[in-house]
């Protein structure tokens, strides 16, 4: 497996081989491992990272940080964009070019969609998409899959429903449009039907010819599914009357989870509301407070090695 990582920009999954996805995996396990025996190493010392967001983030900005640290490298300590020239009305052009001067990769978040895309154009350094409104979140599909790979030993075969409001969920994008590239996967998507799929990922996905299927009754398959990825409904796009229909009879509680198989995982990217029962939090088939935060790490830390260093 070869490094087609190095010095280039990661916006998109749409840029990803599935050999490029296996490539990370085997390099996030190796992280791992080094991670539990040693902590970390001095594999990118001398390198920065500046963080850009434009709008909050716990795990995303926690975990790129942490991993540029345990792999020895250095953080600019921009808390939030809020704090920034960005408040004086810099652009994101400018803005990219001054931090470009001052780093080896950027990681950006912001609420329009394409801006990733924008802030990469005007920098010469890489950039990394941390989310860039209802588009795309292209390293939480990674460490997504690779916490299905993980439990499953595979993503091949595997059958994955998404839950609850997906029309503005950049994470579904992302994840759905990555598992295309593992044309076996099964993949369904519950939600009431005015906050289904976006067309964009609902037709790459025909065009693709991947098998997926949309649900309004979770009852209707929620005893065949492999994975069940519950959604964050996003308050401030729904109108507060449709709040209720968006997440109502998708609220994910220990009756429904009762009705999946055994060996079956469920997951979400967080932050939650009430759109997932605390009760659930203790099903040992929950590993959206652990697995799946803890890959969040291991699969930073081989990105940003495999973009930092040619031979990593
Ligand atoms: N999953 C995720 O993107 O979380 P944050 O918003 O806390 O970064």
């Amino acid at each position: 497996m070869s490094n087609n990582f190095y010095n280039k920009s990661y916006l998109s999954v749409d840029t990803l081989s599935k050999e490029d996805v296996l490539y990370l995996f085997d390099k996030a396990m190796t992280m791992k491992k080094l991670v539990k025996e040693q902590g970390g190493n001095d594999s990118l010392k001398g390198k920065i990272l500046t963080p850009v967001f434009y709008e909050p983030s716990s795990r995303t900005m926690g975990s790129f940080a942490a991993a540029m640290l345990r792999l020895g490298g250095g953080v600019v300590p921009m808390a939030s964009m809020a704090n920034s020239s960005a408040a004086k009305g810099e652009s994101l052009a400018d803005t990219a070019n001054v931090f470009s001067a001052t780093s080896d990769v950027l990681v950006v978040r912001h609420p329009e969609v394409g801006s990733a895309k924008e802030f990469s154009d005007a920098a010469y350094v890489p950039v990394i998409n941390a989310g860039d409104g209802v588009g795309e979140h292209p390293t939480q599909a990674l460490l997504d899959a690779l916490t299905i790979y993980d439990a499953f030993g595979t993503l091949d075969g595997v059958h994955l429903a998404f839950i609850g409001e997906l029309k503005h969920y950049r994470a579904v994008n992302s994840l759905a449009r990555l598992l295309a590239l593992f044309p076996t996967c099964k993949l369904s998507f519950i939600s009431a039907p005015e906050f289904s799929l976006q067309d964009e990922t609902r037709k790459l996905l025909n065009d693709r010819k991947i098998s997926f299927k949309e649900y309004v009754e979770p009852d209707e398959i929620i005893n065949e599914v492999d994975v069940l990825y519950v959604t964050r409904p996003k308050k401030e796009m729904i109108p507060e009357d449709q709040y209720e229909r968006a997440v109502g009879k998708y609220r994910v509680t220990n009756n429904l989870v009762s009705k999946m198989k055994d060996k079956s995982i469920i997951m979400h990217a967080l932050p939650r509301l009430d759109e997932i029962a605390t009760e659930v939090d203790s099903d040992p088939r929950a590993v959206y407070l652990t697995k799946q935060m803890q890959n969040g790490l291991y699969i930073r830390m081989a990105l940003l090695e495999a973009i930092l260093k040619e031979q990593a």
